[in-house]
């Protein structure tokens, strides 16, 4: 195990994203999402969107990649990086934000890409005043 699981670089693990972008599954956007997630094991797991004909039912590539972590035994996120096939920047959408806030501390990095750019920001600045366990009870 990694002493520091953060320790991958951004442009590392927006590569991992990168990777995997191909196989999003979007027929109906046409637009297609991957992300890379480090756990706190300093484990990789990666996810695209999964669309829907039901189009409400359509997962985003963050929660697919965050999903797959937790699932795997990991109990929080150290890093994440999400890419697009579009040219802008892909930023995560606000469900995607609230999820992050459940696994991830208020200062873990948050890579965005900007067409080949890698811009960082943090959960903090992605979800200010963000709903949080803390504000439902006092324990
Ligand atoms: N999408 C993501 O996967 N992540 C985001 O942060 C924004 C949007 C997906 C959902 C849908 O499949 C497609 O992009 C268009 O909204």
């Amino acid at each position: 195990m990694r002493s520091d699981p953060q320790a991958m670089d951004a442009d590392a693990l927006m590569a991992r994203a990168r990777e995997c972008l191909g196989r999003a599954y979007a027929p109906y956007s046409r637009f297609q999402v991957a992300a890379a997630v480090i756990d706190d094991r300093g484990r990789v797991f990666t996810g695209v969107n999964v669309e829907n004909i039901s189009y409400g039912l359509s997962m985003c590539a963050e929660r697919v990649a965050i999903f797959a972590a937790i699932a795997a035994g990991g109990r929080s996120i150290v890093a994440l990086a999400v890419t697009s096939s579009g040219a802008d920047l892909l930023s995560p959408c606000g469900a995607c934000r609230q999820v992050l806030a459940e696994f991830a501390a208020a200062d873990v990095p948050i890579y965005c890409d900007a067409d080949g750019k890698t811009q960082r920001r943090t959960v903090a600045q992605l979800l200010p005043e963000g709903f949080a366990a803390s504000k439902l009870r006092k324990d």
